[in-house]
């Protein structure tokens, strides 16, 4: 069963260089394909002659073209979708600040659900979810339709209107999916914050937004168990006075306190309400959604997103990257809680009309082959997850999907962060059969769809590259002193040039670091704080942040907000985080943290001071390893050496340089600190 069916030689994906025999090509017409890089995995023929892009020339006539007139492009990628009215200006630039689509009015929970109701796809399944105890709920077109509009109509009824922050704490449930569509079908302006956070963040998230509501339920599923996600939103709207509702969908049936006037339950609002709610014409530049991600400064940063752009990138590169079919069953494991779940859970593939999957729990319960089994049970044709996801798959061994049928898929997506060639060829192997393309895509939550990626029907992969810029997108290499473009080969920033549809508008509130952090780094571009290397052929590989994020399971963490944690404890005076390599998780946190006189360290204080870290941040944030120390080390002008830190914690022998150390003598102490 772990082998796939039939062998057919032609539909297997072949690496360039190592192909025996050249494959045998169908006599035609058609051109011969240009030469692929040497090594490169070739997308199978049989995939190529059915996708949206199928060859590489095919892909370079696009991107040239979108490199004459982007404007011209992105009109024409818009074009596709539902406008109330139409815009006057594709693009008004006055850098950093982009408007598109000027003038223009649409809304993108039309386009996603209304704009398929007098088509075919009316009784398609636009969401399959299926919950971690087991159950399943489809919903197609026409019922979520109606599910948004009554939600829709609730929300009105409690005062939330066009720009107003709602804020969602939920599980991945569909209500989950129906909240944020019935946001933006009225224009509230939502703010999804992930379930597994804890209730500061919710406090920091609320306070930062100004949120009026928040949408949470009474718990979720996780491994087992329920995750009491109403208390936490209760412990937090106490320090909340801008939240006048609070709405709660029933989920896992544990008790929960109601306040009364305040709390609400969803089946009681919606129960009253018409399943007809007409969608708001917005203005392209109204606002869409504000996601919080971590900053190597202080608090998060609210990403700020519009309509009519982030509508028009997210469509696209859907439909491009992930090569939607209408019979295709899509799967995306991500939590709505990050942007990758907003993009390409929701708007993405419900503005393509596809059918998106959605799981709710853990990928370990009740089994370590519980991805593989709802593969084989839906028969799901595209898996997107992260290089985390499988580095555990790995681990977990190869014995739990090969117990199931995967033959229905046909393509397989990473996210997050560089996957390791190693992990990519096992990917390939045991969950594609080697028959399915992989894209990797390389995004943020600031770009607000994928940027960098193979197109699967065209681009040659190589392990490990997240390959070349979509149609559109044009991105560069360059040095940090001049901002020129580095030679080949060579490593150094990561930027984008030109403005694109799905590009952040700012961060919520504060202008001034929205040009710090992104504008201020390379004059004119905007700075995506990734190092990268573009090869001779030229394929983008992308090294990491260059700033104080450490990525850890793929999720972006602040190392000054984890720092910030710890200090927050009251027997820490000091502390610094950075990130070690880690064989599961690709980075952990290391902290050096020193006491306030008088405190001892311990193996107690460790354990207390990671559950406070877990506690104030969430479990994501837990330091891994954390280690007393007397001193940290420093420059002269106070900041933190976290290179020194990172160059002891991994065990270097060799420390770099330490010219601009402060007190050498601390060096010595934090050798001593000892590790655990
Ligand atoms: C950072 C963005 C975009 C959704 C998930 C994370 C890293 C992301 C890749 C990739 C190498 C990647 C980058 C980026 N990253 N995808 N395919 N290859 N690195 O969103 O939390 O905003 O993080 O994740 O460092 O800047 P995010």
């Amino acid at each position: 069963m772990a082998k796939a069916k039939k062998k057919v030689a032609k539909s297997k994906q072949g690496v360039s260089k190592k192909t025996a025999r050249p494959k045998p090509r169908p006599q035609g017409k058609k051109p011969p394909r240009p030469q692929a890089p040497a090594g490169a995995y070739v997308p199978p023929e049989t995939f190529s002659r059915r996708a949206h892009v199928k060859s590489m020339a095919e892909y370079e006539k696009l991107h040239r073209e979108s490199a004459k007139n982007p404007e011209k492009f992105w009109a024409g990628v818009a074009k596709e979708l539902h406008w109330f009215e139409p815009w006057t200006k594709a693009l008004e630039w006055k850098a950093p600040h982009a408007k598109w689509f000027v003038g223009g009015k649409t809304n993108l929970s039309y386009n996603c659900l209304d704009r398929h109701l007098s088509t075919h796809r009316r009784n398609k399944a636009a969401i399959v979810w299926e919950g971690e105890p087991g159950d399943v709920r489809t919903l197609t077109y026409q019922q979520l339709h109606s599910e948004v509009c009554r939600f829709a109509n609730a929300l009105k009824s409690l005062g939330v209107g066009k720009g107003d922050r709602v804020a969602v704490y939920m599980g991945m449930v569909p209500e989950l999916a129906v909240t944020i569509l019935a946001c933006a079908r009225i224009g509230a302006i939502h703010s999804v914050v992930f379930g597994g956070f804890s209730t500061n963040a919710i406090v920091d998230r609320v306070h930062d937004c100004q949120a009026k509501a928040i949408v949470t339920c009474d718990g979720a599923w996780r491994r087992g168990s329920v995750v009491p996600l109403k208390k936490t939103v209760d412990e937090a709207v106490e320090k909340c006075p801008t939240i006048e509702n609070v709405v709660v969908c029933r989920r896992t049936g544990n008790d929960v306190a109601m306040h009364p006037g305040r709390d609400h339950w969803w089946h009681e609002l919606v129960a009253g309400e018409k399943d007809t709610c007409p969608a708001t014409p917005l203005d392209s530049e109204h606002s869409l959604f504000i996601l919080y991600t971590s900053g190597s400064t202080g608090k998060p940063k609210g990403i700020h997103h519009t309509t009519g752009g982030y509508m028009t990138g997210t469509y696209l590169t859907s439909k491009l990257v992930f090569d939607l079919r209408d019979e295709d069953v899509y799967w995306c494991t991500a939590d709505i809680g990050w942007v990758t779940g907003h993009s390409y859970i929701v708007y993405g593939p419900l503005a393509n009309g596809a059918t998106s999957m959605m799981y709710e729990g853990a990928p370990n319960h009740p089994a370590p082959d519980r991805f593989w089994e709802i593969i084989e049970r839906h028969k799901v044709n595209v898996f997107y997850t992260a290089p985390t996801a499988i580095r555990a798959f790995i681990k977990w061994g190869e014995q739990h999907p090969n117990k199931h049928d995967l033959s229905s898929l046909r393509l397989l997506g990473t996210v997050g962060e560089p996957i390791n060639p190693e992990a990519w060829r096992w990917y390939h192997a045991v969950i594609g059969h080697k028959r399915c393309p992989i894209v990797d895509t390389w995004w943020q939550t600031e770009t607000g769809s994928i940027m960098i990626s193979p197109l699967p029907g065209a681009t040659p992969t190589k392990p490990g590259s997240a390959t070349m810029p979509l149609p559109g997108i044009f991105p560069e290499v360059v040095d940090k002193a001049t901002g020129k473009a580095v030679p080949d080969g060579e490593q150094g920033l990561l930027v984008v040039r030109k403005p694109w549809p799905s590009m952040l508008r700012g961060i919520w509130g504060d202008d001034k670091r929205f040009k710090d952090v992104y504008w201020s780094a390379v004059e004119g571009s905007y700075f995506t704080g990734d190092g990268a290397v573009k090869d001779a052929d030229g394929y983008f590989w992308i090294i990491g942040r260059v700033d104080d994020v450490i990525i850890v399971s793929g999720h972006n963490l602040g190392t000054a907000e984890v720092e910030s944690a710890l200090v927050s404890h009251p027997s820490v005076a000091e502390a610094a985080v950075i990130g070690v390599p880690d064989e599961m998780t690709g980075h952990a946190i290391a902290a050096f943290v020193t006491l306030k006189d008088g405190k001892a360290p311990g193996d107690a204080l460790k354990d207390e001071l990671k559950a406070h870290v877990a506690h104030e941040i969430g479990p994501i944030a837990k330091p891994k390893q954390i280690r007393f120390t007397g001193a940290l080390p420093k420059t002269r002008s106070g900041k933190i050496m976290r290179r020194l830190l990172r160059d002891i914690a991994s065990g270097k022998q060799q420390i770099g340089d330490t010219t601009t150390l402060e007190d050498y003598s601390i060096l010595a102490k934090l050798k001593e600190s000892d590790e655990g």
